[in-house]
């Protein structure tokens, strides 16, 4: 919308009705109480105080922009989603974000990276909710809430915590991973366009004959991978603290559309369960030398939305919006997440949340749905119910073949899944370490994190972060501890 959109026309109440005045409220008198009578000055006030929607529990500082996908490679024999057939171009949405700051808090504070897409698929929405990060903090939906409790800000005196943080990682080992990758370069991209995606989790594909696979995803930025310096993030903190929300709608407004690479990779079905650690375990990455990256097609984000708030605030993205040919796999932290958006949803933007314009479907929608607050949508049928003989939708069975799941049985535990050779806390940080990152980025990790350990975090929790870092590599812990303690 253009800002002199409606310059020809005059205001009007919410109900179309012509305003008298945009400036003077209706009062008895100059000095006359205001009447309750000015139903156009009650209607601001009371629009005005709902304005907000609760912020998301999580990721509440970010941006987004729409685009499509281009399939540009054959990878049919994997999956049949239609999303990812030969050719095939797909309308999708992308947000952006931050974990652990609130709304008007800095981009370029230290944390993963939120990477939410939506496609509008032939076959409803499949939602890919990732980070940019192949990895996360915890293995079990359980400790979830916990982890983010340790990242946001104490109840007693509204403040975040180093000390807080550190104790929840030395205690949870297999954060290991992923906190060598949030201290290293990664923590701070230069801008969202600067940075890759990844689905993390192992999900499922099967194609057209009913043959299943896991699969890893990778989006790689085709503008190169960005960062910025703990010192350069701290200066533009301040003097942009929307920076990297700037960044994306400006590159796009001028005709810099941003592209990324989405590889696959495929882990045949049987592997799974003789693999050298869990391939369910979202601590860990595959190795590329034993599942290399298959092509599938580009991702280029080329629309900003024209009102932030409904396309981009009431965006709701949710990692159980499944389509024919992709389906989750065993990792119990994407199980786990299958329960959890839809059910924030509701909660924060309303149970008909599906029909606002950045969730609604480009595929007809025959669900049984009705009623509940701002319904917009007409119910899809007068007899809403099924089984019903009046021409109600029917259910697919079988229309789309084989589904994606695989066999389960066993006594009931609580218990972590480490029945594999390598499922070790420490090895993959280790190779980070040693083999991923070069000697300049090996010390900014040691300033990183020496940084951070200086700033508030008290024995015996640096002790344990000391040997923490020991656990992760000998002589990166050993150069840590010389930093923190003035050596
Ligand atoms: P590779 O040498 O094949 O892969 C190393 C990968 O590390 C690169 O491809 C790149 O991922 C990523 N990387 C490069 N620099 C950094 C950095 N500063 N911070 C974080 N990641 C970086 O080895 P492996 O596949 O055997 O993995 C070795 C280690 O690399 C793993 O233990 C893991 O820590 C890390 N890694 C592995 C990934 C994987 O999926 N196998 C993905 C990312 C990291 P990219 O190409 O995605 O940019
Ligand atoms: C947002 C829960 C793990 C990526 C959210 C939200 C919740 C949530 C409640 C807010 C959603 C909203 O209000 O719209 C959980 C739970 C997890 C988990 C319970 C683990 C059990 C993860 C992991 C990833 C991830 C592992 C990435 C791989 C995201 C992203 C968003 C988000 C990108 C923001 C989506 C958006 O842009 O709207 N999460 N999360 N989460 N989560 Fe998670």
């Amino acid at each position: 919308m253009s800002d002199s959109a409606h310059s020809t026309s005059y205001t009007t109440a919410n109900s179309g009705i012509p305003v008298e005045s945009d400036e003077h409220s209706l009062t008895v008198g100059h000095t006359g109480p205001i009447l309750l009578q000015d139903h156009y000055l009650i209607e601001k006030m009371a629009q005005f105080n709902r304005e907000r929607v609760p912020e998301r529990v999580v990721h509440a500082k970010g941006g987004g922009a729409y685009g499509t996908f281009t399939v540009t490679n054959d990878v049919s024999q994997y999956t049949k989603a239609d999303v990812f057939q030969p050719g095939r171009r797909t309308e999708m949405l992308a947000r952006f974000s931050t974990v652990a700051g609130e709304q008007g808090s800095p981009d370029t504070w230290r944390d993963p990276r939120g990477f939410a897409l939506k496609f509008y698929t032939a076959h409803g929405n499949y939602d890919l909710v990732g980070n940019n990060t192949p990895i996360f903090f915890v293995r079990d939906p359980i400790k979830f809430q916990d982890f983010i409790r340790s990242q946001k800000r104490r109840p007693d005196n509204g403040l975040r915590d180093n000390d807080m943080q550190w104790d929840f990682w030395t205690l949870s080992p297999e954060s290991a991973h992923m906190v060598t990758w949030l201290m290293g370069d990664r923590g701070i991209p230069k801008t969202w366009r600067h940075m890759n995606g990844y689905g993390s989790h192992t999900y499922m594909w099967v194609n057209g004959g009913g043959q299943k696979f896991w699969i890893k995803y990778h989006f790689k930025t085709d503008q190169g991978i960005d960062y910025l310096t703990q010192a350069d993030a701290d200066r533009l903190a301040g003097e942009d603290p929307d920076l990297h929300r700037r960044d994306l709608y400006d590159a796009i407004a001028n005709g810099d559309a941003p592209s990324w690479t989405l590889y696959v990779q495929v882990m045949p079905f049987e592997d799974a369960a003789g693999y050298r650690f869990n391939p369910f375990d979202l601590t860990k990455v595959w190795p590329h030398g034993d599942y290399p990256l298959i092509e599938v097609g580009r991702m280029t984000l080329d629309r900003n939305p024209d009102d932030f708030f409904v396309h981009i605030e009431q965006a709701a993205f949710e990692p159980s919006n499944l389509v024919p040919g992709v389906g989750p796999s065993p990792d119990k932290m994407l199980l786990g997440r299958l329960f959890s958006y839809p059910d924030t949803h509701r909660y924060r933007i309303g149970p008909n949340y599906t029909q606002l314009p950045p969730n609604r479907p480009h595929s007809p929608v025959n669900s049984y749905a009705k009623d509940g607050p701002m319904r917009y949508e007409p119910a899809n049928t007068a007899r809403p119910y099924a089984p019903n003989s009046y021409g109600g939708p029917a259910a697919a069975t079988g229309r789309f073949g084989e589904i994606a799941g695989w066999e389960a049985s066993g006594e009931m535990v609580r218990e972590a899944y480490k029945l594999h050779r390598e499922d070790d806390d420490w090895g993959q940080p280790g190779t980070m370490v040693r083999h991923v990152l070069d000697d300049e980025a090996r010390e900014r990790l040691v300033g990183n994190v020496s940084g951070h350990l200086r700033n508030g975090v008290s024995r015996p929790v640096l002790d344990r972060a000391l040997q923490y870092w020991r656990n992760i590599d000998k002589e990166i812990g050993d150069r840590i501890s010389r930093r923190v303690n003035g050596g």
